[in-house]
């Protein structure tokens, strides 16, 4: 049976994805079926699998995270508090967490937006997201967080369907990044709020040149520093805020009222 949440979801499906849309035993919404968008590298190629998965929110991320983001750089909480700060979520808003993987930042998102809200994640990875569905109905949060197996790219939302947009640690890894912000932008009522974060390329030359490797070893994309504050201008976001750690950054906007 579809539980609640997932019941408010699919009307914000645009027609086409709710045709496609079919209850996953897992408990999420499948938009994909067996057809997946094409791996970027070996850091996708991670998401997909089982192991990643199992370990994500306990040591990956957090590992993974330390490192990227250098040891002065901000920890998971305080991560969770940047994307409170940057979404400015009431209770009753609609968020979408592009990208969820297992689902730890959409729940916290749950919470806020208590019963009157939505919360819906949206992730590629089958195995993310079964566990993203587990502990969001152990934490007893299926009323108001939504799981959808489907494409960060070709984000299948009705246009104006969310208040905000999350999209952590996942838009390097994407195909085509710009194309995944115009539907995030599209996707957001007007005075609707977004966080992004992603990779950053250091300043020097040598600095550069190193992360440039490894990041094209683990098909990972490297932004350059003003590349995101001047993609979310151009797409009309006011309000902008940035903040650089490590080879990360956070950045966040603000569409204008309607
Ligand atoms: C590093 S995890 C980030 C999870 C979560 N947002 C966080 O901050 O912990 C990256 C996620 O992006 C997902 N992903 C990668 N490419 C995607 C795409 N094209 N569409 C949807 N999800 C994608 C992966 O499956 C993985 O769960």
């Amino acid at each position: 049976m579809i539980p609640g949440a997932l019941e408010r979801a699919l009307p914000l499906l645009d027609p086409d994805a709710h045709d496609r849309a079919r209850p996953s035993a897992a408990g999420y919404v499948d938009l994909l079926g067996p057809a997946s968008p094409g791996s970027t590298g070996l850091a996708q190629d991670l998401m997909l699998g089982r192991v990643v998965p199992a370990v994500y929110e306990r040591w990956w991320r957090p590992a993974l995270g330390r490192v990227a983001k250098g040891v002065l750089g901000p920890g998971m909480a305080e991560e969770h508090r940047i994307a409170r700060l940057l979404l400015g979520l009431s209770p009753g808003d609609g968020v979408l967490d592009v990208a969820c993987g297992t689902g730890s930042f959409t729940r916290e998102f749950a919470r806020t937006v208590g019963d009157g809200g939505l919360a819906v994640g949206i992730d590629v990875s089958e195995t993310m997201l079964a566990r993203a569905v587990r502990e969001t109905a152990e934490a007893g949060l299926s009323g108001t967080a939504a799981f959808v197996r489907g494409d960060a790219s070709e984000l299948p939302f009705r246009d104006a369907s969310f208040d905000a947009v999350c999209c952590f640690a996942a838009l390097n890894l994407f195909a085509d990044p710009m194309r995944a912000l115009d539907r995030m932008r599209a996707a957001l009522t007007p005075g609707g709020r977004i966080a992004l974060f992603t990779s950053a390329l250091g300043r020097t030359p040598p600095l550069r040149a190193w992360q440039a490797v490894l990041a094209g070893a683990g098909g990972i994309r490297m932004f350059e520093r003003d590349e995101l504050v001047t993609a979310l201008e151009r797409r009309g976001f006011v309000e902008i805020r940035q903040r650089v750690a490590g080879f990360t950054q956070f950045v966040g906007g603000r569409l204008p009222d309607g």
